[in-house]
């Protein structure tokens, strides 16, 4: 309702203008009473308080990727197609830890083991449990026991457990940044929500759901791996591995921190809407990119993932930030998501719209009759030609001579729609090439959204745009 955009088409009118005020209100009390989804004060709150804790135990050294263990659940049947996803951002001998099979791997394509894959282990045979108990669900009740082995396989020195699927993709610098900022010898049970609600309802508001990858500070992982045979002499009528996590994680005292960054994609079809409108938080992980739409249009389906990952080689903090600037001579907003697609709107849009995604996308499971569906605030799509983007993908990802990154854009596809006459009729059909360069700097402390100014001639085919930092006060408008 808020974001009604008709709103500013007519903002004097006088009854528009009592809902206008009564947003303004709710956005300001949103500010200073909620955690506002996007430039969330609360997080900036919760970084400062972590940054000044200087030392966490005995070992205060910075956290590294080294810290990190990663336990891959997976089946031989399926690695053969989804090793690619996982490859796309395993690092040989830097990454550590195991992907975990049901049996041993079969097939030319599989043997000898590539060095680009994780190293594998079979899973335990935990047959005699399974019967004892009677278990629902054997395969489940596979997973779970995973963090156990992973555990046991190799924990020395680890500081943080985070356990996958074999289709999970992870960001790892993002990763080591955010995992950095809490303390590893504190209990901690971190990870992401569905984007279904329902899935949230049907399972559980405190669950992490496993695709988007949960993360166990080691004293959590360490009692986990002391409990889960109990546990899952406990619980064997669940049927759900993260669910079965969770509860066993409840025993042991611990509820969940959710994630912003981490993303279980519980929807199909066209994710581009929540990928060009992400929340101002790291970008953690990506799920189920096998089930939804390629996320580039016109890239073959793990092709796309590499593709992506081309971008998040050279800078993963700004990956998939949105990032939103205006041109006022031709009456535009730009809305640039890094590292994968830039919107332009013929018409001045508020940040506060433009950070709502654009549901091109569909709810995974069984649809209620009723909204909401979403985790999230969304936009309709629209044909109407002041509201609707012309969508711009990723091409190419480079470094500058002048120690920028400069990401290119290409049109989609043609919008096909009139221009916006309530701005000006400053079609925006001609652009066909979007260049973006950012610092080379990583930006790890996200307290505001990074500022940026449009270098374009009315009339030539190609838009510049440079990020920088806000300057003080600057207000985006
Ligand atoms: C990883 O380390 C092993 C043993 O130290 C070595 O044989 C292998 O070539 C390394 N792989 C890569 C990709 O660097
Ligand atoms: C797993 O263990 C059960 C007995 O506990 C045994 O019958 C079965 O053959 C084992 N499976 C494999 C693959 O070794
Ligand atoms: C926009 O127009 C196209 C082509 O006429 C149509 O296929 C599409 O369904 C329309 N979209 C909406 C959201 O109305
Ligand atoms: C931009 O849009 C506003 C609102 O309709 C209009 O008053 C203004 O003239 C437009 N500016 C240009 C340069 O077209
Ligand atoms: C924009 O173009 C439409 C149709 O061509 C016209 O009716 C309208 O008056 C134009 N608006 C402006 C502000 O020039």
């Amino acid at each position: 309702m808020c974001y009604e955009f008709k709103l500013w088409k007519q903002p004097l009118m006088y009854t528009l203008g009592v809902v206008l005020v009564s947003c303004v209100f709710l956005y300001l009390a949103s500010i200073f009473l909620f955690k506002d989804p996007n430039c969330s004060s609360f997080e900036l709150l919760h970084y400062s308080s972590r940054f000044t804790t200087p030392q966490f135990g005995h070992d205060s050294s910075p956290t590294n990727l080294n810290h990190l263990l990663f336990g891959l659940l997976g089946s031989e049947e399926a690695w053969h197609f989804r090793k690619e996803y996982i490859e796309s951002w395993w690092r040989p001998n830097k990454t550590r830890g195991y992907l975990f099979l049901d049996v041993a791997p079969r097939g030319d394509d599989l043997l000898p083991w590539s060095s680009s894959s994780p190293p594998y282990r079979v899973s335990d045979n935990i047959t005699q449990l399974i019967e004892e108990t009677k278990h629902v669900a054997p395969t489940m009740a596979r997973m779970v026991h995973g963090i156990m082995e992973v555990f046991r396989e190799d924990h020395e020195g680890v500081r943080w457990v985070v356990m996958g699927d074999d289709d999970s993709i992870f960001f790892v610098d993002n990763m080591v940044d955010v995992l950095a900022r809490y303390d590893h010898t504190k209990y901690y049970y971190l990870g992401g929500q569905s984007e279904f609600i329902m899935s949230n309802h049907w399972y559980s508001f405190n669950q992490a759901f496993g695709g988007a990858g949960f993360i166990l500070s080691y004293p959590l992982a360490k009692a986990m791996s002391k409990y889960i045979e109990s546990c899952l002499r406990r619980y064997p009528f669940l049927r759900s591995a993260d669910q079965i996590t969770m509860v066993c994680i409840s025993d042991v005292g611990v509820i969940l921190t959710p994630l912003k960054g981490s993303h279980q994609i519980d929807l199909r079809g066209d994710i581009s809407g929540l990928l060009s409108s992400h929340p101002k938080a790291p970008l953690m992980s990506l799920h189920h990119l096998d089930a939804t739409e390629s996320i580039f249009p016109s890239i073959e389906r793990r092709q796309s993932v590499r593709h992506l990952m081309k971008a998040a080689n050279l800078d993963q903090s700004r990956m998939l930030q949105q990032v939103i600037c205006y041109n006022r001579p031709s009456n535009w907003s730009f809305s640039i998501s890094w590292g994968y697609s830039v919107h332009i709107y013929e018409n001045i849009l508020p940040r506060s719209h433009l950070q709502l995604p654009i549901e091109t996308f569909q709810p995974w499971g069984v649809t209620p009759k009723d909204p909401p569906y979403y985790m999230l605030n969304t936009r309709w799509r629209t044909n109407d030609s002041c509201e609707a983007p012309h969508v711009f993908f990723m091409k190419n990802v480079e470094k500058t001579k002048r120690y920028e990154i400069l990401t290119t854009y290409s049109r989609s596809s043609p919008r096909k729609l009139l221009s916006c006459s309530y701005s000006g009729n400053h079609s925006a059909d001609y652009i066909s090439k979007i260049e973006v360069y950012s610092p080379r700097r990583k930006r790890i402390e996200m307290d505001r959204c990074e500022c940026c100014d449009v270098i374009h001639k009315k009339g030539t085919n190609k838009a510049k745009i440079k990020l920088r930092e806000c300057r003080v006060d600057e207000i985006i408008a």
